[in-house]
């Protein structure tokens, strides 16, 4: 007996017109369904070196019935490290340990994408090379504190510095960063890779105007902030394929200080110039989640944000933030979005599609297990079977695949 035969009594909110469950193309792949899982930070790498092991592939393979599965926010370098236990792509061993995740991935038939991550200034020098100055493209300290390991082997938080702001000369070796970064991906095994470019870290930092007082190539014109996101488009769509590329934005957020003047000009203009490269998809993080889940529309700013989005980029659109199972099928039959990614409710639902199907209750996710430790709060929360007092099983349903 499989999942779905186990729940087929139940009453979908949604019935036989559910697009949550209709199929959906993204890049070269043909999902089964339209509930993606977010990228999610779980600070769980093997010390030292920032390794994923065993523990990652479980949970991992856990959440593998998700239509595809962005991996949480991995490191292309040293210097892109910016929080304490996070997992880096530039080393043999790191390759290595992500090889075990997508092979317990792919075993139970899932699709998962890598999230390459430079957080530029969002870094201390106690995780920089050398206990050097993180970098950015101008020397602007962000208001707000890094997430370190202390000399106990305990995490702390200490205030940010101000970055080291980078020279014109040193952009292609970023470039590089990014495109080795891709190229591990490809070698560990991984469907795709999504550039992050989204919260406030390194392309965010150079896109946005108040983060970027650059007078070069790199600063200024919105065609200047946006130069080194598409260069890293460029490079990493060349060696991929960019069926197999994604980007992530999160136009109006504020999160980790950065803002920009003129949002919808600068946002209009990057989703402009991603039509150009024929991508997977492009990820955008709804900055009005409350809104979405105290049940209300979100507010007008952001829904003219969201609609420009949606206009200006002809591609596949993911849209992040707040979404529950009426939301995004809201989301969904209105055309706002092609795909939904749920990130809490999959931390501590790892069957959640099949629980969305069903329109079964979720568990509620422990903030306090989000970022670092060991299994609890991470490979623990139940699925419906587990619940039944049944043994865990993949989660894929073989009627979605
Ligand atoms: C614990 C945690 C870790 C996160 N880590 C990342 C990350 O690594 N990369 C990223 O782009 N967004 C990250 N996010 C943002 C999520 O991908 C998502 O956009 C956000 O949680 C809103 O979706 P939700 O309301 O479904 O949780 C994180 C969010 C949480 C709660």
């Amino acid at each position: 007996m499989n999942v779905a035969t186990a729940s087929s009594t139940q009453t979908p909110a949604y019935p036989g017109a559910s697009k949550l469950f209709q199929p959906v193309a993204l890049g070269r792949y043909r999902l089964p369904h339209r509930i993606a899982m977010a990228p999610l930070t779980r600070s769980r790498a093997r010390q030292p070196c920032n390794v994923p092991g065993p523990l990652n592939a479980s949970y991992y393979a856990q959440r593998a019935s998700a239509a595809v599965i962005i991996s949480e926010a991995t490191q292309v370098s040293m210097q892109g490290q910016g929080y304490a236990w996070t997992p880096g792509i530039h080393s043999l061993e790191q390759i290595e340990g992500w090889r075990l995740v997508t092979g317990a991935v792919h075993g139970v038939g899932g699709l998962i994408f890598l999230q390459l991550w430079h957080v530029g200034r969002i870094s201390h020098p106690s995780l920089q090379p050398d206990c050097m100055l993180p970098v950015a493209p101008s020397a602007i300290r962000p208001a707000g504190e890094a997430f370190i390991e202390n000399e106990t082997g305990e995490g702390a938080l200490v205030p940010f510095v101000t970055p080291r702001a980078l020279q014109a000369e040193e952009m292609p070796y970023l470039v590089q960063q990014y495109v080795r970064g891709a190229r591990n991906a490809m070698e560990a095994g991984f469907d795709g890779v999504e550039v992050h470019g989204a919260n406030g870290y390194l392309l965010e930092q150079f896109i946005c105007s108040r983060t970027n007082l650059r007078d070069d190539d790199y600063g200024r014109r919105v065609e200047n902030r946006a130069r080194l996101l598409l260069e890293v488009l460029d490079e990493v769509c060349e060696l991929c394929g960019p069926d197999r590329v994604g980007v992530r934005l999160s136009p109006l957020s504020t999160f980790n200080d950065v803002a920009d003047d003129e949002p919808e000009a600068t946002f209009g203009y990057i989703a402009g110039k991603l039509n150009d490269y024929g991508l997977a998809y492009l990820h955008v993080i709804n900055p009005d989640a409350a809104a979405l889940e105290q049940g209300s529309e979100v507010g007008p700013g952001v829904r003219r944000m969201l609609d420009l989005m949606r206009e200006t980029y002809r591609g596949t659109l993911m849209i992040a933030g707040g979404f529950g199972r009426d939301s995004a099928e809201m989301w969904l039959q209105e055309g706002r979005a092609d795909l939904i990614a749920f990130g809490r409710k999959f931390i501590a639902n790892p069957d959640l599609p099949e629980r969305l199907r069903q329109s079964a209750p979720l568990n509620d996710p422990d903030p306090a297990t989000f970022y670092g430790g060991g299994a609890k709060g991470y490979t623990d929360y139940l699925t419906l079977a587990q619940e039944r007092g049944e043994a865990p099983r993949p989660q894929i349903d073989d009627r979605w695949r």
